[in-house]
């Protein structure tokens, strides 16, 4: 049986409302069918989900959220519910990714929360875990990444119909056109798989590679053995870039 493989598109704040309609239009069309063994999710900004959503009406394009609150209603100023986006169709919904944990102070706390609320309201979550540079270089990879897996999954209560998504993403990767080894991105996926199921004792888990993925280095991390796809920023805002990794991993 050939392994699943994620494409996932996160669009950060990369795209204005209309060129997220612009690029989600082109996309229904040029991906209304996909391959049974690949899942396309697109992650637009809160602004444009809707939008997003009604072009992607009838395509095979699942949707995601970018970041969501742990709570479903009340006075939080600025915050967008995971239930909220539940009630719109999402599949999916990022958690922890590094730009929260290191640019907006999302703490662990907050990430072992909003896990437990993406579980609850039904989505998937996508982990998004990663050392920093820094942390790279003293070869601590392994040990952060099972520390950011320990404290998001340890109280977390996974049913045998729910799943999770890790992606592995290093910190300093993400957006800088530096990838990982694919030595180094293999094993650590491996790592997280056996952490997981140590932690959860689920063994649905899917693991992603994300960071300064495109067109000519994708089908080198798609095709490691422990990597189910890829979570791409990026190089997904556009339809060229996004076209090229697509054709790189899969055969339509
Ligand atoms: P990038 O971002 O592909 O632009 O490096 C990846 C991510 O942040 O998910």
């Amino acid at each position: 049986m050939s392994k699943k493989n994620y494409l996932f598109a996160n669009w950060k704040m990369y795209l204005k409302l209309s060129e997220s309609k612009d690029l989600a239009e082109k996309l229904a069309k040029r991906f209304k069918k996909m391959p049974v063994e690949t899942e396309m999710a697109v992650f637009p900004s809160a602004f444009s989900f809707q939008a997003v959503k009604k072009e992607l009406k009838g395509s095979d394009i699942l949707l995601g959220a970018q970041n969501a609150y742990w709570l479903d209603k009340g006075g939080y100023t600025g915050e967008v519910s995971v239930f909220d986006y539940r009630e719109e169709d999402a599949t999916y919904c990022l958690v922890g990714h590094s730009e929260r944990r290191h640019q907006f102070g999302e703490t662990d706390e907050d990430v072992a929360k909003k896990m437990e609320a993406v579980l609850e309201s039904g989505l998937t979550p996508v982990l998004c875990v990663g050392e920093t540079l820094r942390q790279k270089d003293s070869g601590q990879t392994k040990e952060i990444v099972a520390a950011q897996l320990e404290s998001a999954l340890s109280d977390l209560k996974i049913e045998k119909n729910q799943k999770i998504i890790i992606a592995y993403e290093p910190v300093w990767a993400i957006g800088t056109g530096k990838t990982c080894d694919v030595s180094v991105a293999q094993e650590t996926a491996a790592f997280i798989k056996e952490v997981c199921e140590n932690i959860s004792g689920n063994g649905d888990i899917s693991v992603l590679y994300g960071g300064s993925v495109k067109g000519d280095n994708a089908l080198s991390f798609a095709d490691l053995p422990d990597i189910d796809g890829l979570l791409v920023g990026g190089s997904s805002a556009k339809m060229e870039t996004w076209e090229e990794i697509f054709k790189a991993v899969c055969t339509i």
